[in-house]
C-alpha cells in the first residue's frame, strides 16, 4: 500500500511526447511507496480572472485532483526556453482564485526531457520560480534533466540504458522521502 501519492502532470501536448514515455518508465522505477496518478490539464480553456469565483466543472475537477494527492510531479519539455504555455495555464488555473492556491504546501519536483543536450534546464529554473510564487516546498536535489536520445526508453517506459535506468530510479527514491520530510515539518492543516 502506497505511503503517498503523488500527482504527475506531462507538460507534452503531444501523443508522441518523450515526456509522457519518460512519465511512463518513473512510475515503473516508482518505490511502492509512492502511488503515481496523471492530472490530466489538456481540456482546460484559457485562464482568464473573470471566471474567479465560478470556475467551469473541467477546472474545479482539476483543482480537485490536485488537492487530492500529497504531492505533485511536473515532467516537462522546454519550450522556448520556458515551459509549454498549456503547462502554465493548468498552474495558473491550479493557482487561483485568490487564497485557494492549490499549490501551497503541496511538495513538488520537476524532471524533463529534450531533443537537446541540456535537456530541459532552462525551462526547469522558469518552472522552480513559479512554484515559489506558488509556495509549493520543492525537491532542489536530485535535479534531472534528461537528453532523450533514440530508443532511450521503449514505448512502454523500459529504460535501456542501465546507468540511466538507475537514475531514474534514484530520483523516485529521492522524491518519496522529499515529500515524508515535507510532510514531518510541514504537517497537514486540513
Ligand atoms: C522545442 N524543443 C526545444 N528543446 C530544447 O531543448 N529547448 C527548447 O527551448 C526547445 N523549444 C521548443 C519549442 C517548441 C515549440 C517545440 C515544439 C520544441 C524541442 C523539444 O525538446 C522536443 O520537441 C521534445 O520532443 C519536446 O518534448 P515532447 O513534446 O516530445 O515531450
Amino acid at each position: 500500500m502506497a505511503e503517498f501519492t503523488a500527482g504527475y502532470f506531462v507538460g507534452s501536448l503531444s501523443s508522441k511526447s518523450i515526456n509522457r514515455i519518460l512519465s511512463k518508465a518513473l512510475i515503473r522505477l516508482a518505490p511502492p511507496e509512492l502511488g503515481m496518478v496523471e492530472i490530466p490539464f489538456k481540456d482546460l480553456p484559457l485562464y482568464n480572472r473573470d471566471l474567479d469565483g465560478s470556475f467551469p466543472p473541467v477546472a474545479e475537477e482539476f483543482k480537485a485532483a490536485i488537492a487530492k494527492v500529497d504531492a505533485v510531479l511536473f515532467i516537462t519539455p522546454e519550450y522556448n526556453r520556458s515551459i509549454p504555455g498549456a503547462l502554465k495555464n493548468a498552474i495558473d488555473w491550479a493557482s487561483r482564485p485568490y487564497g485557494k492556491n492549490a499549490f501551497s504546501r503541496k511538495p513538488s519536483a520537476i524532471i524533463g526531457a529534450s531533443t537537446g543536450k541540456i535537456g530541459t534546464a532552462v525551462g526547469q529554473q522558469h518552472l522552480k520560480s513559479i512554484l515559489s510564487f506558488c509556495n509549493s516546498p520543492q525537491m532542489n536535489a536530485i535535479e534531472a534533466y534528461i537528453q532523450f536520445l533514440p530508443g532511450l526508453i521503449t514505448d512502454d517506459g523500459h529504460v535501456t540504458d542501465e546507468s540511466t535506468e538507475k537514475f531514474l530510479q534514484t530520483y523516485m527514491t529521492e522524491f518519496h522521502a522529499f515529500i515524508g520530510r515535507v510532510y514531518t515539518v510541514l504537517p497537514r492543516t486540513a
